[in-house]
Formats: C-alpha cells, structure tokens, sequence
C-alpha cells in the first residue's frame, strides 16, 4: 500500500499549542485544512486554512482524506477539583465519540484517524523503560488516557485506520511546559523537584509533528504509538540542562521540601504531573524508522532557547 495523500485535513483542536504548528506544516504543503474549534467565528488562523463549528462536522469530515484530533481542557491549567476532572475526562472523550459518530455518517472517510493520547497512560513508573507493550498505570491520568483511546477505536469499524500517539510533555518556544519550567531557572529558582528522579519524556514540538504526519502518510503506523523523543531522562537531568542552557545556577532545595510545596500548592496535579513520571521509549516510532531533529534534551533546549 501506497501512502496516503493529505491534500484535504480536519484538525480538531487545531487552535492550541500543538494544533497550530500542525496546521501551519501542513498547509507549507499544500493541503486544505478544516479545523474543528468550538469559537468558529471568532478563531483567528493562519491565511488558506477554514475554521468550523462542532455542529459541522460531518460536512467538514466528508471527502477528506485525514483527521487529526487534538482537542481537549488544558490538562495543566488549573488544580484537579472533581469538577475539573470531569471536565478534562469528557472534553476528550466528548469531542473523540463525536468524531467517530462524525465519521460514520460520513459517505466518503478519511481514510486515517491520528487521535491524541498522552504519556499519562502509563501513569507513575520507576525507572524500567517504557514502552507501548507496559500495561496502563493507575490512577487519573491512566484512566483518562483509556477511555479517550478506547473511544476513538470504534472508528476502525468504518474502515478507518487509527493512531493514538501517546505524547509526552511538548517542547516549544510560546507555551505549554517549557516556558513555565524556565521561569523560575531565570529567576534563580530553578531546583530540581522532589528527589528528581522521576523520569520525563519529552517531545520537540517540531518532531511531533512531523510524527503527526509521517504516521498519517504511513499506513504501518496503526494504534498506539510513543511520542516521546528517543532519550527521556530525570527531572534532575532535564533542569540542569536547561539551566546550562540558560547559565543560571540550581538552588540545592532539599527535595522533601520541593515535594510538600508542589502537592500543598498544586494538588494532585502536582504530585501527578511534576513529581511522577515515566521513562517512556518511543519504539514503535523507532522501529519504523522515524528520524527525531531533536533526540537529546540539550538539542531541543538549545534550539528553543
Ligand atoms: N502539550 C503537551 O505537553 C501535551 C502532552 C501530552 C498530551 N497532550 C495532548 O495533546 C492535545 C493537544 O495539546 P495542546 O498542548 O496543543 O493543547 P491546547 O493548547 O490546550 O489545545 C487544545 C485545544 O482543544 C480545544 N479545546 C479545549 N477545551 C475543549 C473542550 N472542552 N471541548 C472541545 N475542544 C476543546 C481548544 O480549541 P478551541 O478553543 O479552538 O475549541 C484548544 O485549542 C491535547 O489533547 C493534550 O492533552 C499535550
């Protein structure tokens, strides 16, 4: 089989931090792009691509040839309260049944899915490799990452072919996590976080979405796949090449202090999100010979900053 073409493209979420870069590549290639946002009237885009409603989503699916979905409330935004929690689970599993039901009533299909996932899966692990072949972890991240990935399986049914890349925490210049870790390094306040070894698997946010891509054209690209670059390392690691990149000195803040702040101020999220991890490998991605630009944190990082 051939691979498939991307002259006509849905993206769902195509206003947020990874969806823009996504919707820039692909219209530098000449494709058509549709993206799904629920402000289609006031969304501001780059010129040649067309926003659409949620209400219009068949008519914006039919006769395309891929649909990307990366929409969902900012999982970092604000404390985990339960209120949140329900709204994290369902603005992912909402818009994903959504697009399946989309898809079904569509005559003519894309004939991929590349529908979000994220790292979260795997919720806490020590310090074993990961890969997609370790069983889902416990707690609220895994089960939301279940439920938005068995959502969007259905659409295999309809003769759709599915990606779940399980993406680790973005690189990028204008938002989402780095900004927010390089502030307080700037400021002479960067530490490493809790005992620091916690493993974090990160992703340029220009290999993601050339991942993105590859694993639409590519029909060997099927279910879940890590979107990780190929060398996640310790929180430690990670904050003391940035603050190399950025030459600042870290404070040597014992770690249980770091630790009690972080879940005091943020909660589980804290604990979830800053002080767990995982060493998550992207060998599905490897062993289809996908090519990172930025395999090591010091070559994203200098790039970035
Ligand atoms: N950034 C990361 O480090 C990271 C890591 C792992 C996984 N991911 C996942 O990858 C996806 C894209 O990440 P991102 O950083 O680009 O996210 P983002 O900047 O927060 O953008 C997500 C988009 O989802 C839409 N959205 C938000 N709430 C929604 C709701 N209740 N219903 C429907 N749409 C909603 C928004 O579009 P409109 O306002 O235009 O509707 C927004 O632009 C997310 O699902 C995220 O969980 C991201």
């Amino acid at each position: 089989m051939g691979d498939s073409d991307l002259s006509r493209v849905v993206v769902a979420g195509g206003t947020g931090l990874v969806g823009r870069a996504l919707v820039k590549a692909l219209l530098a290639q000449d494709a058509e792009v549709v993206v799904i946002t629920r402000h289609p009237g006031s969304t501001v885009l780059p010129a040649g691509a067309r926003a659409q409603g949620w209400d219009r989503l068949a008519e914006a699916l039919e006769g395309s040839d891929a649909v990307f979905n990366l929409a969902g409330e900012g999982i970092a935004d604000r404390r985990w309260s339960p209120r949140r929690k329900k709204a994290l689970l369902e603005s992912r599993v909402g818009t994903t049944e959504d697009l399946v039901e989309g898809l079904r009533a569509c005559g003519h299909r894309p004939a991929v899915l590349v529908n979000a996932s994220a790292i979260g899966y795997y919720g806490a692990q020590d310090d074993t490799p990961v890969s997609e072949l370790t069983p889902a972890g416990k707690g609220f991240l895994p089960e939301v990452c279940m439920a938005w990935e068995a959502a969007a399986l259905p659409a295999r049914d309809l003769g759709v072919r599915v990606v779940l890349p399980r993406i680790g925490v973005v690189l990028a210049r204008e938002g989402g996590a780095l900004p927010k870790m390089a502030l307080p390094v700037r400021m002479f306040l960067g530490s490493r976080l809790g005992s620091g070894h916690q493993g974090l698997s990160w992703i340029h946010r220009h290999d993601l979405v050339s991942l993105f891509l590859e694993a639409a054209r590519n029909p060997a690209w099927e279910g879940p796949c890590n979107a990780t670059a190929p060398e996640p390392v310790s929180q430690e690691t990670f904050i003391r090449a940035l603050a190399k990149r950025l030459h600042r000195p870290l404070l040597p803040v014992p770690g249980f202090l770091t630790d009690a702040a972080l879940r005091l101020l943020l909660g589980e999220m804290g604990r979830d999100l800053l002080l767990r991890g995982a060493y998550v490998h992207p060998m599905k991605a490897e062993a289809q010979g996908f090519a990172f630009r930025y395999p090591t944190p010091e070559e994203a990082l200098e790039n970035l900053l």
